[in-house]
């Protein structure tokens, strides 16, 4: 369903009033098109953190953070996290639609057809030092694709890149793990789903068989479908504005990588297994850092909570949150995270400091325990997060590069700095 333009915003500035098209989206959403206001007022808007700003249409994820409601093409989150799987979701996400039976099938065909690396790549592995985080290196792997694939360059056998990434990116990751703790890489098996061939090439050794757990193999591929997609945040954001000066899609996606890199973006799933396991050596005292985490002097932030969008809960992490419970008694482990993170989120969601400013526990809340279960390294929970966003990115990049007149990304500014002066010669400096 396509936006339609339903009546003008008047603004009126130094005397005198102009008339702004205003858009609204299949959801009832409201924007206001100031193409032109610049040069019809001089003026430019200003809006740290892009809060206000809409950076374009977009007919791929929906999200009411008022009502915790999150749509992948319509769907509601809650159904694809009980009755799809990730690469129909991938699917979902690239082409719009849910596939056939038929389309469903070549597109797993393919993946598991597309997942071995170029044996040189390698070799790139081999020059980080043990100590080189998993993002560093997925993030120049991913980028180093186009030294082999130089058509993608030239937007040539798109689909078949956008493929070979989804594909590759599983090894790059299962890879830059095995890397991380000095074994052999492990291949991957055309046998297995997607999540399942992820945790073997993870956790298999050549030495002998190693099975994976389903509880495992089911508890990741919902975190993917879960982490799949969500409409402009920042990472998003920085896939389209790479994008849009025409880099090719494993620059743009490399790109993306390093801004989910962020602790404040992807980067929180590691930080909230940080600050619990903090908070259970320091006796389990959960309501010392809640305290901590409203005195703004502390500098202290409650990691994976808050949002910019929701402003109620972030139905992932309902998901997750119930996830969590059922993988940990699947897998018989009872890990005292999870009663930290279940004592941490009653007693922010008692106290007035986070009611007012609405923030509840976000999707990387109640991730990283699952993660942990699964027995996947802290340091590597980031990249699951990435592993998940992949076809998000992807569809999002590809729906730019489709709409018609898209431009380069190029903001303006408010210019702060010194007006005009005059260049003085060193000695004259004072
Ligand atoms: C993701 O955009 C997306 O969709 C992202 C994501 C996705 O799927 O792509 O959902 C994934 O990135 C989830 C967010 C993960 N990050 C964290 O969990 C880090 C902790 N959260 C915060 O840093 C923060 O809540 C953000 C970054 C998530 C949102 O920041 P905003 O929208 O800029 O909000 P803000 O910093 O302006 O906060 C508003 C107020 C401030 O207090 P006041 O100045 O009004 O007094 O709330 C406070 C903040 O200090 N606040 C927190 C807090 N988050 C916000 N106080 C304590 N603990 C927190 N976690």
């Amino acid at each position: 369903m396509s936006e339609s333009k339903i009546e003008t915003a008047k603004l009126t500035f130094q005397g005198k009033e102009i008339e702004l098209p205003v858009h609204v989206g299949s959801e009832c959403e409201v924007g206001i098109d100031i193409t032109q206001l610049r040069s019809k007022t001089g003026a430019i808007t200003s809006d740290s953190g892009y809060g206000n700003t809409g950076s374009c249409s977009s007919a791929i994820t929906f999200i009411d953070g008022e009502k915790g409601i999150l749509r992948y093409r319509g769907y509601p989150i809650e159904e694809l996290a009980e009755k799809s799987t990730f690469t129909e979701v991938a699917y979902l996400l690239i082409y719009g639609n849910l596939p056939k039976k038929e389309e469903l099938k070549k597109f797993n065909y393919e993946l598991r057809h597309h997942s071995l690396l170029h044996e040189d790549m390698k070799k790139f592995f081999e020059g980080y030092p043990p100590t080189a985080h998993p993002m560093g290196m997925l993030s120049s792997m991913v980028s180093s694709l186009s030294a082999f694939y130089p058509e993608v360059g030239k937007n040539v056998d798109l689909e078949l890149n956008m493929i070979r990434l989804i594909a590759k990116l599983n090894t790059i990751a299962a890879f830059s793990y095995k890397k991380s703790i000095g074994q052999p890489y492990i291949y991957p098996r055309n046998v297995l789903s997607y999540a399942a061939d992820f945790l073997h090439m993870m956790f298999a050794v050549p030495s002998e068989e190693y099975e994976v757990p389903k509880v495992m193999e089911d508890a990741l591929d919902l975190l993917l479908i879960l982490h799949a997609d969500h409409e402009q945040n920042c990472s998003t954001s920085t896939v389209r504005m790479v994008g849009s000066s025409e880099a090719n899609l494993f620059a743009s996606i490399s790109a993306g990588i390093c801004a989910l890199w962020g602790p404040l973006h992807g980067g929180a799933n590691q930080q909230v297994i940080t600050m619990l396991e903090t908070i259970k050596n320091d006796g389990g005292n959960y309501k010392k850092y809640v305290d901590m985490a409203k005195d703004k002097e502390s500098k202290f932030k409650l990691m994976g909570f808050g949002h910019r969008v929701y402003k109620n809960f972030d139905p992932r992490a309902k998901i997750l949150k119930a996830s969590a419970d059922k993988v940990l008694v699947q897998l018989g482990m009872n890990d005292p995270l999870l009663e930290i993170a279940k004592n941490l989120e009653e007693a922010a969601l008692k106290d007035s400091f986070f009611v007012e400013r609405k923030l509840y526990p976000n999707v990387d809340f109640y991730s990283g325990i699952i993660y942990r279960a699964m027995g996947i390294p802290t340091n590597m929970f980031t990249v699951m997060f990435a592993l998940g966003r992949l076809p998000g990115w992807i569809a999002q990049w590809k729906e730019m590069k489709e709409t018609p007149g898209a431009r380069i990304y190029r903001p303006r500014q408010i210019y702060i700095g010194e007006t005009k002066r005059s260049y003085v010669p060193i000695d004259n400096r004072k």
